[in-house]
């Protein structure tokens, strides 16, 4: 009998602790939902909302009055495009393994405006028709993408006005240098000629000075030149094959690297703006190969496909990591923008040790500016 009553009193006290237990994790969990740092709501796979927190309710603007009236049903709540996914494909998914890792959709509030959040629910038993919800609210993270997204097409769009009006410069400014100084010096040539011719004779001083006044205006007039194709070069007007080949050429006046061309298309034609971007990305791609790479061969190679064009720049030299000089490089940088700003892609294929090849698709028939990024690998 004694042992009767104290194994009974053992049970009572076992269940007591047990019961103390019990009391102590709800009390948490009921701070942890109480604390209203993420939105907790209970549903059924019927649509209900069974039970839901403040934050929840602050998220999707309702009352607690509305809630304990049933009037609020996730699926209700659920804008139908969003319903349509859950019901095809997040509600079987989750039925089999009793969980979803969080995804992105949007309530209704209230008011019928939406919300976008961040969910992510479990069943509360293996096959059970009952789980919990965690809702974050991603209307402010949602803004800030979208100002991000706003200024940096800003950005673009900025540079994209900036390459334009720098090539305009650049054009107006040969030209200038072409007609106005190209002339004058042709005349201040010809006048030194001249005196040389009249006064030479008498005063030989003074031819000699005409002389060497005639060969400083021959070299000025080849800096002349030199700056005038630099800035726009000639090669241009004749087609993207001739002004790959001038820049070849120039290239080629240095003897540490070989440069070699290979069009397939000498008669390829190409607008001014696609011609314009393409010599820039060559022109900036050999400067870096002059100046970084200890190549000894480079080859320029430019192909079209039925609808596009596609230009390679690849050197044998010591090759870097994109990645890690992105962020401080500017010819890299330019070439993309450019490229973009024709609805073109550009890759570049470079890691130590391996050389680098710089490739970009051009498409023939872009109209907009629909642009993709830059890929490194
Ligand atoms: N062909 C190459 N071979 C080896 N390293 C290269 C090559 N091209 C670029 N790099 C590396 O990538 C970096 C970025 O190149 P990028 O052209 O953007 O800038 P930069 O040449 O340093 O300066 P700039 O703004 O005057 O062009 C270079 O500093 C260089 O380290
Ligand atoms: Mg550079």
């Amino acid at each position: 009998m004694l042992r009767l009553l104290a194994s009974q009193a053992a049970t009572s006290l076992e269940n007591t602790r047990l019961y103390r237990e019990l009391e102590q994790r709800e009390t948490k969990i009921r701070r942890l939902v109480d604390a209203n740092i993420i939105g907790i709501f209970i549903w059924d796979f019927e649509g209900h909302v069974l039970e839901a927190n403040d934050a929840f309710l602050r998220i999707v603007d309702y009352d607690r009055e509305d809630l304990m009236a049933g009037r609020l049903r996730w699926m209700d709540l659920t804008p139908p495009e969003w319903l349509a996914r859950d019901l095809s494909q997040w509600i079987p998914q989750h039925k089999v393994t009793g969980r979803l890792e969080p995804f992105e959709k949007e309530y209704f509030r209230k008011d019928g405006s939406r919300v976008p959040v961040l969910i992510g629910v479990a069943t509360f038993e293996a096959g059970g028709n009952e789980g919990v919800a965690f809702v974050l609210d991603l209307t402010e993270r949602k803004k800030a993408e979208h100002r991000l997204r706003e200024s940096y097409e800003m950005l673009r769009e900025l540079t994209s006005r900036r390459e334009t009006a720098r090539e305009e410069e650049r054009k107006h400014i040969a030209r200038e240098m072409h007609d106005d100084l190209g002339q004058h010096l042709t005349a201040l040539r010809m006048r030194a000629s001249m005196l040389a011719v009249q006064f030479g004779k008498d005063l030989p001083a003074l031819a000699e000075q005409a002389q060497a006044l005639t060969a400083l205006v021959d070299n000025t007039m080849r800096v002349v030149r030199g700056v005038i194709a630099s800035l726009r070069p000639a090669a241009l007007d004749a087609g993207i094959g001739a002004a790959l080949e001038w820049l070849a050429a120039e290239f080629n006046r240095n003897p540490r690297t070989v440069c070699r061309l290979r069009v397939q298309d000498e008669n390829l034609v190409l607008n001014e703006d696609r011609a314009i971007v393409l010599f820039r990305v060559v022109q900036e791609a050999l400067t870096n190969v002059a100046r970084h790479a200890a190549a000894s061969q480079v080859t320029i190679t430019l192909e079209r496909t039925p609808d596009s064009c596609v230009l390679e720049v690849r050197d044998d030299g010591q090759g870097f990591d994109p990645l890690a000089t992105r962020k401080r490089s500017f010819g890299l940088a330019g070439m993309e923008e450019r490229v973009l700003m024709l609805g073109g892609r550009i890759v570049v294929v470079s890691s130590p040790g391996n050389g680098c090849a710089i490739i970009v698709h051009l498409p023939l028939f872009h109209e907009t500016g629909d642009a993709t990024d830059m890929i490194y690998t």
